[in-house]
């Protein structure tokens, strides 16, 4: 799916110098002779180039033109994330206000909260179907809608995701309040208090809690910077242990930003296919992918209904429309109960909102321009991270989503480091959050979901610099 006019140049060069078809320091094309190739104005073309630029894959020359950048390949640690052992108790008693709220929140440089900021939200959008739903459907917003949702709402999901791949039927969907309500009514259809369940490491906190308050117990699957889940790992504690399910968000995983392959998703597939484990996967992130296309979701590859799709509206649109969908495959009946049991209908006037925002294609273009703002954010952060912090420390790229992974020497004083943090002004979330065990001490999560300013780049110089004081 091409959505800006000079992808169709972009995306070759991308591939090329990705692939190293082309070498590192070559010459590039002219903005003329792209101009002719491709049929496009002068101005898309160094859009274009702007763009390649800004991803750190081409250098721009003055008064020479365009090269393929030198210093892009990147060099990623081999299995710094741990392999995590044992089935740890759900003892869960993190601090919520390290993750995402807090008093005065709006004096910090907040790199850890990940949803739309208030600047990002297509607010004149949002309020002005709003006020079309409540001209149009008066009175009728007040009553119960169906327990599962309205079905033309799930009619325009399941066409949606028609569009990458993901044939879903409308009777199957179950509309909820946000995402946390499917991955709550998901696991507890399927496990009773005390079962074992596999979830990813990290993981993000609202997971860990939903998995605490059902009293589960949990094996953590080690991800890795460079294949992502580990399948083998998995296919092991499968042969070993009763796994109840497995959670996973395959597509931009919350730290980490970790893609999952097809391959990795079919092979867990297939080995939860063996066990019979279903599969409870998150795919809130799915659409916020940089560059390229929508990637696949495991419930395409499923043909025998044990994978559970969820997803929202939270992190595409805003955290404020409480409405997402869970797709229960063949534990439908079960699901819908305990749907019943936790509130009887999603609020009306956000499913008429929905329908509104994707029949008319606003969500989609919302999207479009809403990626590109993402993508560079998360240029701008990994470039001040990287630049200023540490030489021996590591920040992962992420591939779409919200966040990026960092890892910080062990020789670390933490201590002394968030507190210079909060001095600056400064939020990231503590690695410590991302697990039942003691992990990611190192690590901390750094979220992109507002503007990268000239005034919190100088923080993070700050603080960077500064981090380096605190090596022991
Ligand atoms: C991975 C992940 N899933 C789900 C949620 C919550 O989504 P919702 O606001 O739709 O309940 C969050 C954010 O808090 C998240 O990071």
């Amino acid at each position: 799916m091409q959505t800006y006019k000079y992808e169709i140049f972009t995306s070759i060069l991308e591939e090329q110098i990705k692939s190293g078809a082309v070498k590192l320091g070559t010459r590039l094309p002219s903005v003329r002779e792209i101009k002719e190739k491709y049929h496009l104005s002068i101005s898309s073309v160094q859009n274009g180039y702007d763009y390649l630029v800004m991803k750190g894959l081409v250098e721009n020359i003055p008064r020479s033109g365009y090269f393929v950048a030198f210093n892009q390949k990147e060099t990623i640690p081999e299995n710094t994330i741990k392999q995590l052992a044992v089935a740890k108790n759900s003892l869960f008693n993190k601090n919520l206000e390290l993750t995402s709220t807090r008093s005065k929140a709006f004096e910090y440089n907040s790199f850890n909260s990940t949803s739309p900021t208030d600047i990002l939200i297509p607010q004149k959008l949002i309020l002005r179907k709003m006020q079309e739903v409540i001209r149009e459907k008066g009175a009728s917003l007040l009553r119960y809608y169906p327990l599962n949702g309205s079905l033309l709402l799930r009619e325009k999901i399941t066409e949606r995701s028609a569009k990458y791949g993901c044939m879903m039927n409308a009777e199957e969907l179950i509309i909820t309040d946000g995402a946390l309500q499917a991955l709550y009514i998901a696991l507890a259809s399927v496990t009773k208090a005390g079962d074992l369940i596999a979830v990813e490491s990290p993981c993000v906190f609202s997971i860990l809690e939903v998995i605490s308050n059902l009293n589960l117990k949990t094996i953590e699957i080690p991800l890795h910077y460079k294949d992502g889940f580990d399948v083998n790992y998995f296919r092991n504690i499968c042969d070993e242990n009763p796994v109840r399910a497995v959670v996973v968000t395959p597509n931009f995983h919350n730290p980490t930003g970790i893609l999952m392959t097809d391959e990795s998703k079919k092979e867990l597939l297939s080995i939860a296919e063996i066990h019979q484990i279903p599969i409870i996967e998150n795919d809130i992130y799915g659409d916020l992918y940089f560059g390229g296309t929508r990637p696949s979701n495991i419930r395409s590859f499923d043909k025998t209904g044990l994978v559970m799709t969820f997803s929202s509206f939270s992190k595409t649109l805003a955290p404020g429309i409480r409405l997402g969908w869970l797709n229960p495959g063949k534990f439908y009946a079960e699901t819908e109960r305990l749907k019943f049991s936790l509130g009887r209908s999603v609020t009306p006037i956000y499913q008429e909102l929905m329908i509104k925002l994707l029949e008319s294609n606003s969500y989609d273009r919302h999207l479009r321009s809403f990626r590109k703002q993402l993508e560079k954010q998360a240029i701008e952060l990994l470039d001040a991270l990287r630049k200023y912090f540490p030489e021996n420390s590591y920040f992962h790229r992420p591939q779409g989503g919200y966040s990026i992974w960092g890892e910080l020497p062990q020789n670390l004083d933490m201590e002394a480091f968030y507190e210079y943090c909060e001095s600056q002004k400064i939020l990231f979330t503590p690695g410590d959050t991302f697990s039942f065990t003691d992990e990611y001490k190192y690590h901390f999560r750094a979220v992109f979901a507002d503007r990268i300013t000239s005034e919190s780049i100088l923080s993070l110089k700050k603080v960077g610099e500064k981090t380096k004081e605190f090596l022991n």
